[in-house]
């Protein structure tokens, strides 16, 4: 896993007091706090140079205020910093991760009998993380992990509506008017569930292929609704929660979320 290094590893070196000709801004400097530019490089947003020019340009804000000095010394563990309007993740200790969860494994970080958990996929993660949401033990695909409480709330809240995405293999033919079905609602035992999308990938003979998408977390969702309509799944993989795709990364490995994922996981949730 890459991980960033800490804040402080960073040399100070590239600093002169030339760049401090930049524009002045309100913001109070926290005392003891780091330099804005390197927060930002840090943070994986680009070179120090780069996050100069981005600060010299007025593209940075940090609480909610644009600072356009190079040397503003910041908390990134107490301060929200954003660049062109995007919050990035500034906390060094913050680790955001995608999981390709295979089948067979709990969506949980232990098991009192011994069964196949995330936590042995994790590798070298030795942070204590929060995973959003579930999937059933025989369902496949994109868990994420985070040790950003907040952020790992709100994306599993359903207040949030974050939507999902699954393939999922089912006995067919499948009919026309289905996805019209789905979207339209389906009663199950606990209420309406409708999908936002829903498209066939492929039909197969007596299976097939389909793509659906919903915003609703309760249990066995996808597996019942697309039961309820008549096509049992037999494989089911997520592919997408919210803006985050599961792309090619192989069953049982998992892979850090870059600073525009995070940040997109930041905005779909209000953040
Ligand atoms: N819906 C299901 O039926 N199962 C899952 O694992 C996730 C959503």
């Amino acid at each position: 896993m890459g991980r960033r290094p800490p804040v402080s590893d960073l040399d100070d070196d590239a600093w002169t007091d030339e760049d401090e000709a930049g524009q002045r801004d309100s913001l109070t400097d926290v005392p003891g706090g780091v330099r804005l530019q390197k927060v930002l490089a840090a943070a994986g947003i680009g070179s120090r140079r780069h996050c100069e020019e981005l600060i010299g340009a007025g593209r940075v804000e940090v609480d909610g205020e644009v600072v356009r000095r190079y040397g503003a010394r910041v908390d990134p563990q107490h301060q929200v910093i954003r660049v062109d309007g995007r919050r990035i993740p500034a906390r060094e200790d913050l680790v955001y991760v995608a999981l390709n969860k295979p089948a067979g494994v709990l969506t949980t970080m232990s098991d009192s009998r011994g069964r196949p958990t995330m936590a042995d996929l994790l590798g070298d993660i030795t942070e204590r993380l929060f995973h959003v949401g579930r999937l059933d033990y025989d369902t496949e695909g994109l868990m994420l992990l985070m040790n950003d409480g907040d952020l790992a709330h709100r994306l599993a809240h359903p207040r949030f509506g974050v939507p999902k995405t699954y393939l999922a293999e089912v006995s067919g033919p499948v009919p026309r008017d289905l996805g019209r079905e789905l979207i339209g609602g389906i009663e199950l035992e606990d209420g309406v569930v409708s999908a936002d999308k829903f498209r066939v990938v492929e039909r197969l003979g007596n299976r097939a292929l389909v793509e659906i998408t919903l915003h609703e977390g309760r249990k066995h969702v996808v597996k019942r609704m697309l039961a309820a309509a008549g096509h049992p799944v037999s494989r089911l993989v997520r592919t997408q929660v919210g803006p985050i795709s599961l792309g090619s990364l192989r069953p049982g490995s998992t892979r850090p979320l870059s600073v525009k994922e995070v940040g997109d996981l930041y905005a779909a949730v209000g953040m």
